[in-house]
């Protein structure tokens, strides 16, 4: 049994910063940055990050001719989410009315959109019928805009999706290398607490001791190996379980964290570039919407035809990655 895309939908912020906006806050150039990542702008909000969730909920119910009442089950993944409690899929749930949903947030990072369809493929075997997932992230508000290193890379977006079942096959292959955790990660702010000294997990840990907490600390060399090995696994690990080869597909929507990295995955995978769909240049980096992003703008285009085979695949803070393969 596999799943079916009944509905998309995007949000994404109206304020675009270019790359000659960035040489103008740290020493950085458009060339530099085209030329290393693929990107030449991505967009920005002041908004909360389950605001532009909300949007992108709302277009893809309505994408998908369906009401929010008859949503059953809610996955939101964010690594931005506003609030530490409630979860952002409940602050949706109750802002869109799917009062018939349950709700629950994933973070599995630039993962999480594939991690959250694997999820669902199994809820909806037990019993579900629609799962909304929407994956939201203001990664402007955990970004070191004086890192020159990592500010460049990130913007804000929310995707979403409403699925369903479908006799068709899906097969997916997930992974984590938690050895891995401290080349990319945000600390949390330490609560002040009476009558106990409080201890940075960094010095039990063994994180460096790099960024100031709440911002984004990436070792990017590390994770881009990490990156180009983990997307040709999935997607060649996810095939097989499909009954397939990664020639076969009709379509890939990879993470977009870098067009190089993508470039090599894709020669490591022996496939043309042009099979994958990238927007890095426009949006950037948006962590876990770039997948559903790319779904939205896919639908939107007519591309996403009945009986097409597509992949998606993506990687990200953890480490994790997971690929997924089915068939439209
Ligand atoms: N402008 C100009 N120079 C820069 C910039 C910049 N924006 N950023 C770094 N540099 C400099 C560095 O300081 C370094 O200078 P040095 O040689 O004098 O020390 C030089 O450029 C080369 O730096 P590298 O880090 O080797 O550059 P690289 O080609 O590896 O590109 C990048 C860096 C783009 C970050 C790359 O490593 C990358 O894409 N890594 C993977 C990122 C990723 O996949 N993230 C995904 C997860 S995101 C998430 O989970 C939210």
């Amino acid at each position: 049994m596999g799943l079916k895309i009944l509905g998309t939908g995007r949000y994404l912020p109206e304020t675009v910063v270019t790359n000659d906006d960035f040489a103008k806050i740290v020493e950085t150039s458009d060339e530099w940055i085209v030329k290393r990542t693929g990107m030449k702008q991505r967009r920005i909000t002041e908004q909360p990050t389950w605001v532009m969730a909300e949007r992108a909920a709302i277009a893809a119910i309505e994408n998908a001719g369906l009401t929010a009442a008859d949503i059953d089950l809610i996955l939101c993944t964010t690594v931005t989410s506003d609030y530490i409690t409630p979860s952002m899929a409940c602050i949706i749930q109750g802002a869109i009315g799917a009062v018939n949903a349950v709700a629950l947030d994933i973070n599995a990072a630039c993962a999480a959109f594939v991690y959250a369809l694997d999820m669902a493929h199994m809820y909806l075997q037990h019993g579900y019928h629609h799962v909304l997932i929407i994956s939201a992230e203001g990664l402007s508000k955990i970004t070191d805009y004086t890192d020159r290193s990592t500010c460049v890379l990130f913007g804000d977006a929310a995707g979403a999706c409403v699925v369903g079942w479908s006799e068709k096959g899906f097969a997916s292959t997930l992974g984590a290398d938690g050895t891995g955790a401290n080349t990319l990660f945000a600390r949390r702010p330490l609560n002040e607490v009476p009558f106990v000294e409080q201890i940075d997990p960094q010095s039990i840990d063994g994180f460096p001791d790099v960024n100031r907490p709440g911002v984004l600390y990436m070792n990017g060399r590390e994770v881009y190996k990490f990156a180009v090995s983990a997307m040709s696994h999935a997607l060649k690990d996810a095939c097989e379980k499909f009954g397939t080869t990664p020639e076969e597909l009709d379509l890939i929507v990879p993470h977009q964290a870098n067009l190089r990295i993508i470039q090599s995955a894709a020669k490591e995978l022996g496939l043309a570039l042009e099979r994958f769909y990238v927007n890095i240049d426009r949006y950037g980096n948006t962590s876990s919407a770039c997948i559903p992003v790319g779904l939205s703008e896919l639908g939107e285009a007519g591309e996403l035809k009945p009986g097409r085979k597509i992949g998606l695949v993506g990687f990200g803070a953890g480490l994790v990655y997971g690929g997924c393969v089915f068939e439209l």
